[in-house]
């Protein structure tokens, strides 16, 4: 062993040494480093060993190399075990700042919102202006003035939620035709849409639901152009141009005459039925005179619809009840709808 050749060698040790310590990932990987410079079996302790080969001279000068080179090293070493041990002492704290984050997940709207929206917008299209109205309701509003008197029968097949001071919960949107036409001259086009409240749960019925009202007023309305705005309203928000549509002679005290429409679905079993999805008519006399327009001049029409009842249709949904159980599982598939 020649002084020149251990001079380059232990440069080059040290070189690897002081590379590999650097880059240590942690405390482990550092011993086994230390093992690799400074243990029984690295280069150093080869380069002691053969120390004995030299003479006097030779051997001190050599001798002196080794130990700087492994003070060195050991240097290295301490330096590195006081970062590491610090970053570790960090992570008994909880806090590990390699830990990929927590994934935060992102809330989206409902899907009877979602149907909603987009009923809306197609009605906007349509040059309605969409309003609100309270639901918290007196019985004027609800009743009376929608030519339901008190005595009226069709009282008692709104299942209502009364509160106290004559107030009680609105078992329909049509409330807000009375608010609009107490406010405004016509000519009226609105759509009202939000909940409303009765006293029903089943497959089919929960105690709040949602409808969009909707009102036209003007002079010369007649039943063709509620049928035209409900065909064409319909057929966007299916976006089924051949979609069969069936307006059926109901009552309603508030129309004159009225009509219940009914659209073709078929279910899961492949069976083609109805569904009745809103009731509509021409506005009665009575409820123009009672709200100060004049029924000789103006004429208008209004309609009624259940949303939950298009979601279904739109979705897929066989139980109305799913959609407020608030089961993210359930929710979760509208995300992207
Ligand atoms: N208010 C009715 C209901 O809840 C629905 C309705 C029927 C609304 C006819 C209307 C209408 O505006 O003209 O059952």
């Amino acid at each position: 062993m020649s002084g020149k050749t251990l001079k380059s060698d232990l440069k080059k040790v040290l070189e690897d040494a002081s590379k590999l310590i650097k880059d240590a990932k942690d405390l482990s990987e550092l011993e086994l480093f230390r093992v690799k410079f400074l243990g029984k079996k690295s280069l150093l302790n080869s380069f002691m060993k053969s120390l004995s080969d030299l003479d006097g001279e030779q051997k001190a000068k050599a001798g002196k190399s080794l130990n700087i080179t492994k003070t060195k090293i050991n240097d290295l070493i301490s330096e590195k075990k006081k970062v590491l041990s610090n970053s570790d002492v960090k992570k008994d704290d909880g806090f590990d700042p390699s830990m990929p984050g927590k994934e935060s997940s992102i809330g989206s709207l409902h899907p009877i919102t979602k149907t909603m929206n987009y009923a809306i917008q197609i009605f906007e299209s349509l040059k309605f202006e969409c309003v609100e109205g309270p639901e918290i309701e007196d019985d004027f509003h609800n009743f009376t003035a929608l030519n339901i008197p008190d005595t009226h029968p069709a009282r008692a097949m709104h299942d209502t939620f009364y509160l106290a001071d004559n107030n009680l919960l609105r078992t329909h949107t049509s409330s807000v035709q009375v608010r609009i036409m107490d406010k405004e001259n016509p000519p009226i086009r609105i759509i009202a849409p939000g909940k409303v409240y009765r006293k029903d749960s089943d497959i089919t019925h929960t105690p709040m639901f949602h409808q969009i009202e909707g009102l036209y007023i003007d002079k010369d309305i007649s039943f063709s152009n509620l049928k035209s705005i409900i065909n064409i309203f319909l057929k966007s928000f299916f976006e089924e141009d051949e979609l069969k549509i069936r307006f059926r002679p109901s009552y309603f005290p508030f129309t004159e005459p009225s009509a219940e429409v009914d659209i073709e679905y078929i279910d899961s079993k492949g069976n083609k039925n109805w569904l009745e999805i809103l009731g509509c008519g021409m506005v009665h006399p009575n409820v123009l005179d009672m709200a100060n327009i004049d029924s000789s001049i103006y004429s208008g029409y209004a309609f009624g619809l259940g949303v939950e009842r298009l979601a279904m249709l739109k979705l897929g949904i066989t139980d109305l009840r799913l959609f407020y159980e608030n089961d993210l599982r359930f929710l979760k598939q509208f995300q992207r709808t």
